[in-house]
């Protein structure tokens, strides 16, 4: 009866595999290994085991002749070139059985909604298919994707499979980046930058056709598209429509593109375990990799996949994977670790599509962006901490957050099926089977719905549309965060008292960024520092933190990091610090090496500033300089982040001014000691508390005198006529 104790299987189930390994490696240097191998089990994790079959898989099963039709036919693509195999492999798609029926049904009806299994070539045949029955004659074929790394991953796919250059015939265009050119007829490009294509051409006269991809995302410029696109076929008939999704809700989204027929690409799925943790996970990443490691030795070869919530996280597992396996050495299977999300610079992307080789196993790390937009061949294992990054916006307080949040049903069921996608797998949550019934949503709630719409309510106005309130959204987002983003953008003048756009709001629309990033940018000029203030606008823009700080040089790092933070007013200040240094270099890496700062980061940064430069020459705003002048450059700042404003309290926190809620100064911040009173902050961030990210010192007065229509005299000086304990900031910095 012993064996039969939880404990025991567990004892035996580890002897076991200790037994195995010790087989396969030889008995030469078992004491090294089992050393390795209790280091791995040391804190195991244990999974019940639940097996359930994909949704409504036709095949499951291929049959015999099948199998061997395509193994000859992989047999025979071996022997040819690269390129003659992607042709080949392009047919081996689940899609290619379906081109004539689609493209027949592409010709007879204007909408068309398509269904289809991620993976099964939605994405980079059906741009082709069109392109080779000549619609690249009538115009251009688009396809948007809502992230940028899907869009040039994608773009730069299709340019192999046709044999041209990436930017030439094929391009893609994301923000701040147009790989595309004259002779470009398939071009792929962000939701968003589609969005900012209306501005200069409202009925898409270039286009012959457009596929809206990945419809199930449902994020805020995909929703918003639905709404423009539906507009313009009603009076441009000769452009096709395809929307394109990878899950059920295409009824949906059938009905509000008035019944367009729904062409479904029957899919192949395998069967996959699910295996569910016994008990809750108190962390995450510790456990995905503790897992990792457990696939790793114990089960057949078969690539993993681990979902995590973004560079952050993607980058600890990185390092915990390498330092865990690096005791190993050779007596373990090679582990490769290939990480992927939005910031990745493309090269390292490529890494996740390669082939593994015969005994190593890939492990590769991802966002949310491989649950549908990237296929990866491969995947025999998931790894599903049940996680996701998701914004939420709460329009009542202002406060905008991205937030590590349990993912949907959906979701996890989307994620799950990565594992089989060419043969039978195995995906492990990291959470329990309760928690799947009883803690998840059926379905995530669109963006639309979650987001503030500063950003997308002034294009729609500068799109002539102002009636907002009953523009056709499949489902509109929340009458509260519309007024609210109404009442931002009058706050910021770019829109009058009748909800029309201004002069103000038409140049701010101009600009591919945040409407408060945009007036700063504008305004600058009149502080006579637009050329500083671009700087930082393009340094707040690239995403992530563009300082680097390794474990075992932090305090050289550190140390780096201070200088840039020189007369301690604000982060903005050492953002354009930090540029002004590299620029003075002549952009040299090796400074960036020596100064701890991500090169990568600094290129991007680069690029975006000179788009904001050619920009504010198109909306001739004149190109000023002046560093020395602190106050002018935060006094611009402030002139477009009036709103994002917060004081100090007697109790060492911040509240925001207008709104008031309770934040606080992020530890990353050059200002998280020194706590000056007042402070203007590029955003609020919730993680373990709420935190202002890049904050800079401001003067209350400055509030009155930039935005009196917002601010009163009053109001500010009650404010900051209230005592405050002497040296407070030491005294909290203690406590
Ligand atoms: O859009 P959908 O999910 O239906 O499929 P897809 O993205 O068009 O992918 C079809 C095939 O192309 C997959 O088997 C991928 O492995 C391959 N592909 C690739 O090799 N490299 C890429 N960057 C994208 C897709
Ligand atoms: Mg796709």
């Amino acid at each position: 009866a012993a064996s039969e104790t939880p404990w025991a299987q567990q004892e035996a189930f580890e002897a076991q595999q200790i037994k195995k390994a010790a087989s396969r490696y030889g008995a030469k240097d078992r004491k090294a290994k089992s050393e390795a191998y209790d280091y791995v089990f040391e804190d195991q994790i244990e999974f019940i085991v639940d097996q359930y079959l994909a949704g409504d898989a036709p095949d499951v099963e291929e049959t015999k002749e099948e199998k061997m039709k395509k193994e000859r036919e992989a047999r025979e693509a071996e022997q040819r070139s690269e390129f003659e195999q992607i042709q080949v492999s392009r047919k081996l798609l689940p899609m290619f059985p379906y081109r004539d029926d689609l493209l027949k049904a592409v010709e007879e009806h204007q909408v068309i909604i398509i269904v289809g299994e991620t993976g099964s070539g939605k994405t980079t045949q059906i741009p082709q298919y069109l392109y080779e029955a000549g619609y690249g004659k009538l115009g251009k074929i688009g396809c948007t994707q809502p992230r940028r790394v899907a869009a040039m991953s994608v773009a730069a796919r299709v340019a192999q499979e046709m044999g041209v250059k990436l930017g030439a015939q094929v391009g893609y265009s994301i923000r701040f980046e147009d790989c595309t050119s004259d002779k470009t007829l398939v071009k792929y490009m962000t939701d968003g930058m589609l969005l900012r294509e209306f501005l200069g051409e409202p009925d898409l006269a270039s286009y012959s056709c457009m596929m809206v991809d990945e419809a199930h995302e449902r994020t805020l410029h995909t929703d918003v598209l639905f709404g423009l696109v539906k507009d313009i076929a009603r009076f441009r008939p000769d452009l096709k429509l395809l929307i394109s999704s990878a899950t059920l809700d295409a009824e949906k989204f059938s009905e509000y593109f008035d019944f367009a027929p729904i062409f479904r690409i029957p899919g192949r799925r395998y069967p996959v375990d699910i295996m569910y943790t016994k008990a809750p996970e108190a962390d995450y990443l510790h456990a995905a990799v503790v897992t990792t490691l457990q696939i790793h030795v114990s089960q057949p070869e078969g690539d993993v996949l681990i979902f995590l919530t973004g560079q952050e996280e993607i980058e600890a597992c990185e390092e915990m994977l390498k330092q865990r396996t690096r005791g190993m050495g050779s007596k373990i299977g090679e582990l490769i670790i290939a990480p992927i999300y939005a910031n990745l610079p493309s090269d390292m992307q490529a890494k996740i599509f390669e082939p593994t080789p015969p005994g190593a196993r890939k492990v590769v790390i991802a966002t949310n962006i491989a649950e549908t937009s990237l296929t990866i061949d491969g995947i025999k294992y998931v790894i599903d901490p049940g996680f996701c990054k998701q914004n939420s916006y709460n329009p009542r307080s202002g406060m905008e957050s991205l937030q590590v949040t349990p993912i949907s049903k959906a979701s996890a069921l989307q994620r799950a099926g990565r594992a089989g996608r060419t043969s039978p797998g195995k995906c492990f949550r990291l959470y329990t089977a309760w928690a799947y019934q009883h803690e998840l949503e059926a379905n995530t709630v669109p963006e639309i719905q979650r987001t503030n719409l500063g950003n997308v309510v002034l294009l729609l106005k500068s799109l002539g549309i102002n009636d907002l309130i009953n523009f056709d959204f499949m489902d509109p987002p929340p009458t509260e965060t519309m007024f609210r983003a109404l009442e931002q953008l009058y706050a910021l003048g770019a829109l009058n008292d009748k909800g029309e756009l201004t002069m103000m709001g038409r140049k701010m629309a101009e600009f591919p960024v945040d409407p408060m990033l945009a007036k700063m940018i504008i305004q600058s000029e009149k502080f006579g520092v637009s050329e500083e203030v671009c700087t930082i606008a393009a340094m707040v823009s690239v995403g992530g933190s563009v300082f680097y700080r390794p474990k075992d040089k932090a305090v050289h790092a550190d140390n780096a990091h201070k200088a840039f933070h020189r007369g301690n007013v604000g982060d903005h200040m050492a953002l354009l610090n930090v540029y002004n240094g590299w620029a003075e270099t002549n952009f040299a890496s090796q400074w960036c090496f020596e100064n701890f700062v991500q090169i990568r980061s600094m290129k991007r940064a680069r690029d975006i500033r000179d788009q904001l430069l050619g920009l504010v020459d198109r909306c001739e705003i004149e190109l000023l300089s002046n560093p020395q002048d602190l106050d002018a450059i935060r006094k611009a700042i402030t002139s477009g982040f009036f709103y994002h404003t917060a004081s100090l309290q007697k109790n060492g926190s911040y509240r925001t001014v207008k709104n008031p809620q309770t934040v606080h100064v992020h530890p990353s911040s050059g200002l998280s000691e020194a706590m000056p009173r007042w402070l203007v902050y590029h955003e609020l961030v919730l993680t373990t508390k709420e935190y202002m990210r890049v904050v800079s010192e401001i003067n209350p007065e400055w509030l009155v005198e930039i935005a009196p229509h917002y601010y009163s005299k009053k109001e500010i000086m009650e404010q900051a006529q209230k005592k405050l304990p002497k040296m407070l900031g030491k005294a909290a910095g203690e406590a």
